[in-house]
């Protein structure tokens, strides 16, 4: 085990709050971050301060922040910049920026010039360090910018302070060797690395019997686990041991990448029930010619052949996806045969982004950029699309019960809410408090994408 602080530490994992600070983390993107967020938080909790949700109220304000389409950026300089107000009535509060923005080339000497205020920045590559860069920070006025350029070795992490109980997220592995030519996700979290099976195993049995009901292992390809050879297993192996792991839980794993994903990993969801039925598998494109240029490594055929494949043995599967639309290049005819394509698929779900340039990535030098008015024109009609197939899914709900872990309270509803296998939305009333408990609903009303029914 490496030792992340040095230094004296506060106290603070006793109760004692010897430093009575507070922090408020902003987290921006997907779910790695999120979990990332977690991680941070125990960071902070391990030198004694305390969570507050209001800026104003923090003695420390840290921005996990994306980048992975423009708009992520916007925001975290729209939110950055919003705080030199603050960041002058208190001049002791500490602002840290940590995640993909600053691990993007020339982004760290960005933000100290348009925001000289920041105290702190990091990158996903060291987070871990963060403890001591706050120290570093409180012992001297210069600001501390500490991000490395390359990965190193995984730094196993036990003291996560997770918020989203019932539900937990493990990462099985960190960063991508995949370069689709549109995304900057390789530049700003290194080469693919797995972490151990026992790691990862040891983590979700302490996961269970801590309470956690459901276990989502994560990584950006998670079905070229171990492809570097440093595990001794397949993702279909370690999704084998961990779904053998005892206890009751529901499992997922996020993201497929189908020009990896297997009948090897569709056999070992069948043999365990655990396994929730629903394969996140990003198609990005239904024409051939876009696949192609942006790099993803598998056809259109094939992907509807691994469609048919988990059928086959689990016909009652759903699958979600992530499509971009208006990638340089993209005819019209290639967007109807994304439209074409998601009408036979029929997906539970879909996320749907308009293409955005990232610098330093291949498809930023491409040619045939597409105007932002057929953009705007192809997403508003693919959402429509997507729409209306969600729609029809959830009034098949009507008059149906279904499984649901109950995850959260909602105070403005005046009603639980959670997800059935398929991550599907549904709240209901109880009498009791049911959070983390599985309950059997029965649909009474399907409303777009969100379900409502009785306890039963
Ligand atoms: N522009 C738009 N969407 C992108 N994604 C990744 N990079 C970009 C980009 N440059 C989308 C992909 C990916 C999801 C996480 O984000 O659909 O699957
Ligand atoms: Fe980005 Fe492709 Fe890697 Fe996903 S698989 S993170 S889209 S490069």
């Amino acid at each position: 085990m490496r030792i992340l602080y040095s230094g004296i530490i506060p106290d603070g994992r006793n109760g004692k709050n010897i430093m009575q600070e507070k922090y408020h983390i902003i987290t921006y993107g997907c779910q790695m971050n999120v979990h990332e967020s977690e991680k941070i938080a125990g960071i902070l909790r391990g030198l004694g301060y305390e969570e507050t949700s209001e800026k104003e109220d923090a003695d420390i304000i840290v921005f996990n922040t994306c980048c992975i389409r423009e708009n992520a950026e916007n925001h975290a300089f729209g939110n950055i910049g919003a705080l030199k107000k603050l960041k002058k009535q208190k001049p002791n509060l500490l602002i840290a920026v940590g995640g993909c923005m600053t691990q993007e080339k020339g982004k760290t000497d960005v933000l100290k010039k348009k925001f000289p205020f920041i105290d702190i920045m990091f990158g996903t590559l060291n987070l871990e360090e963060l403890g001591n860069l706050i120290l570093r920070k409180k012992a001297q006025k210069k600001k501390v910018i500490e991000i490395r350029e390359k990965e190193g070795e995984i730094v196993e992490f036990t003291d996560a302070y997770r918020t989203s109980y019932p539900n937990a997220w493990v990462n099985i592995m960190y960063g991508c060797n995949n370069f689709c030519s549109y995304c900057i996700v390789p530049y700003v979290r290194g080469r693919e690395r797995s972490r151990k099976p026992e790691n990862i195993i040891e983590e979700v049995r302490g996961l269970i019997a801590e309470g956690y009901k459901e276990i989502t292992l994560l990584g950006q390809n998670v079905n070229s686990y171990g492809s570097d050879g440093t595990t001794g297993m397949t993702f279909a192996q370690l999704l084998d041991a961990v779904a053998s792991i005892e206890g009751d839980f529901r499992l997922r794993f996020m993201t497929s990448h189908p020009k990896d994903f297997n009948e090897d990993v569709v056999l070992v969801m069948k043999k365990h029930r655990k396994i929730c039925r629903l394969v996140h598998l990003p198609v990005q494109s239904g024409s051939n010619a876009v696949l192609k240029a942006m790099n993803r490594r598998y056809t259109r055929e094939k992907y509807l052949d691994e469609i048919k494949m988990l059928k086959k043995h689990l016909p009652e599967a759903e699958v979600t996806t992530d499509i971009i639309v208006g990638f340089p290049g993209e005819t019209e005819e290639d967007y109807l045969q994304t439209e074409a394509l998601v009408k036979e698929v029929d997906f539970a779900s879909a996320f749907t982004f308009v293409y955005s340039k990232r610098q330093g990535t291949k498809a930023a030098d491409m040619e045939g950029h597409i105007p932002e008015e057929i953009q705007k024109d192809r997403i508003m009609r693919l959402v429509e699309l997507v729409n209306s197939l969600t729609r029809k899914k959830s009034e098949k709900y009507l008059g149906k019960t279904v499984e649901i872990l109950c995850e959260d309270y909602d105070a403005k509803k005046g009603l639980y809410m959670g997800r059935d296998e398929f991550g599907r939305m549904g709240y209901f009333a109880s009498a009791t408090d049911v959070i983390g408990q599985l309950v059997q609903i029965k649909i009474t009303k399907a409303n777009g994408i969100s379900l409502f029914g009785e306890i039963v």
